[in-house]
């Protein structure tokens, strides 16, 4: 024997001395589940590239939602599925206290007052051409006209009883202007998450296809972020922060874990980072062709979302794991 009296395996030798040292844990109720919501009754649409996922109506989501609250899932994110008939240029459709978001909030907070919910607020939806924003005769998208919209739909949200609005188009001030939109109609209490470092990734795809939003034109490089950036993502944050911010959100996760770990040594604020669709679809497809275990992998994914110092995901990786 070596004279070695320092052997770290010491702690690794037993599952319980493997749980007393675990540093990170990763629980249902830090998870934020994404739902598809669909118009109708007893719908259910596979996604093709999102394999386990479904596009649901309401009646279905209700459904969802007590399964996966007995699972100890807490949190539920909100994307509607917009009929092709409601889609116009300037998005109208998106403030509609009546629309496919505000009914599927009013059912889902009138059958389960403790959930909380979250939803998206940018224009892609609901715009003919998938931009998050207007767009002027140029192709040019449009800031400042785009934040009146977000102000309504926001409002709209909070109206139906929305706990989060999640702001994801990376339109500037917007985070200020649904502050100051909230609290002037009373709605002091709903919170604002914001999509504060949203790169402009090849990883969302999936989501495309699932909402049926695909780019008529262009991409989104003049809203969203340059992957090779860092400064940029913690000036955004910064800013959101500034602006009232009760969330910051880092996106895509994986490829991004050097930003939120940044992200978590500049602000105070909770963050969260958003496992998106590709990460999601890439695990599904190896699992299917028998190349990897997906349970475990995600397991390990969303540990290292965590690791890096995130304290909520949403992800679509919830039934693989704790179901
Ligand atoms: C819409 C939005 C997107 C996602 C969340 N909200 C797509 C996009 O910006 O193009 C992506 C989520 C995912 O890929 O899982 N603004």
């Amino acid at each position: 024997m070596i004279d070695l009296p320092i052997r770290l395996r010491r702690n690794r030798r037993t599952e319980a001395i493997r749980n007393l040292i675990q540093e990170t844990e990763l629980n249902p109720a830090d998870l934020i589940v994404p739902l598809f919501v669909l118009d109708g009754a007893k719908q259910a649409e596979a996604i093709p590239s999102m394999p386990g996922i479904e596009r649901l109506s309401i009646d279905h989501i209700l459904q969802k939602i007590e399964h996966l609250q007995e699972r100890g899932i807490q949190s539920i994110a909100l994307f509607p599925s917009v009929n092709p008939t409601f889609k116009s240029k300037g998005a109208e459709e998106s403030w509609n206290s009546n629309g496919l978001t505000a009914r599927t909030i009013r059912e889902i907070k009138r059958r389960f007052p403790d959930i909380c919910l979250i939803a998206d607020v940018a224009l892609d939806p609901y715009t003919i051409h998938g931009h998050d924003g207007l767009v002027d005769n140029e192709g040019i998208i449009l800031n400042d006209e785009t934040i009146e919209c977000l102000v309504r739909m926001a409002l709209s949200q909070a109206e139906a009883g929305i706990d989060f609005v999640a702001p994801s188009d990376m339109m500037d001030g917007r985070i200020g202007s649904i502050r100051a939109g909230l609290d002037a109609a009373g709605f002091h209490q709903v919170g604002i998450l914001a999509y504060s470092a949203k790169y402009a990734s090849s990883l969302y795809s999936p989501f495309r296809d699932a909402l049926k939003v695909h780019l008529q034109f262009g991409n989104k490089k003049t809203y969203q972020l340059n992957p090779a950036n860092v400064r940029e993502a913690l000036l955004e944050a910064k800013l959101d922060e500034s602006e009232g911010a009760d969330i910051l959100m880092v996106k895509p996760a994986l490829y991004y874990l050097d930003i939120i770990s940044k992200l978590r040594a500049q602000t105070n604020r909770p963050i969260a980072a958003y496992h998106v669709s590709g990460e999601y679809a890439m695990v599904m497809a190896a699992a299917q062709a028998g190349y990897l275990d997906a349970p475990s992998v995600f397991y390990e994914a969303l540990l290292s979302i965590k690791r890096a110092g995130a304290d909520m995901i949403f992800t679509y990786a919830v039934e693989q794991i704790f179901m």
